[in-house]
């Protein structure tokens, strides 16, 4: 199974019901192809984790790759991996301070206590931490 964990700049003054469109299409089609993970906005980045058969992952990441909505996509990791840290979340999303909404650290903190895999814990730790006060 692939797992990969991307970033990306959305685009300037996306509409707050364009982000709801990505996540209800993403909820969409990842739970159709097996595909979980988790999807962070904080200020104008996006954080994402994407895992699931491999070419369900690869299709899945064309499309998004794409996508006018962000640009600037670096992937800061990609490995197989034996078992699912998302299993339960076709896309788990947290919206941060871009929308005004609670502390993007501590939603963040409480989002990943529970991932075994504790490198991809601080991955997001460290962005809300960087992007929680980001406009
Ligand atoms: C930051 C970001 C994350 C996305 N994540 C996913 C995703 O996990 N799964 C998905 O199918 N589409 C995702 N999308 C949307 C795709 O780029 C694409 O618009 C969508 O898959 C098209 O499918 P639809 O025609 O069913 O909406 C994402 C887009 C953005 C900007």
């Amino acid at each position: 199974m692939l797992q990969t964990v991307y970033i990306s700049t959305a685009q300037p003054k996306l509409p707050q019901a364009e982000l709801r469109a990505v996540l209800d299409s993403s909820r969409r089609n990842n739970a159709a192809v097996g595909v979980t993970g988790l999807l962070v906005a904080g200020g104008r980045r996006f954080l994402q984790v994407l895992e699931g058969p491999d070419a369900a992952v690869e299709a899945t990441l064309a499309r998004i790759k794409v996508d006018p909505r962000h640009r600037a996509i670096v992937t800061l990791s990609r490995k197989d991996v034996d078992a699912r840290q998302f299993g339960d979340w076709s896309m788990g999303f947290e919206l941060g301070a871009a929308a005004g909404t609670a502390d993007l650290k501590s939603v963040v903190d409480s989002l990943v206590s529970r991932l075994s895999d504790r490198n991809l814990a601080a991955q997001f730790q460290g962005f809300a931490e960087i992007h929680a006060r980001a406009a």
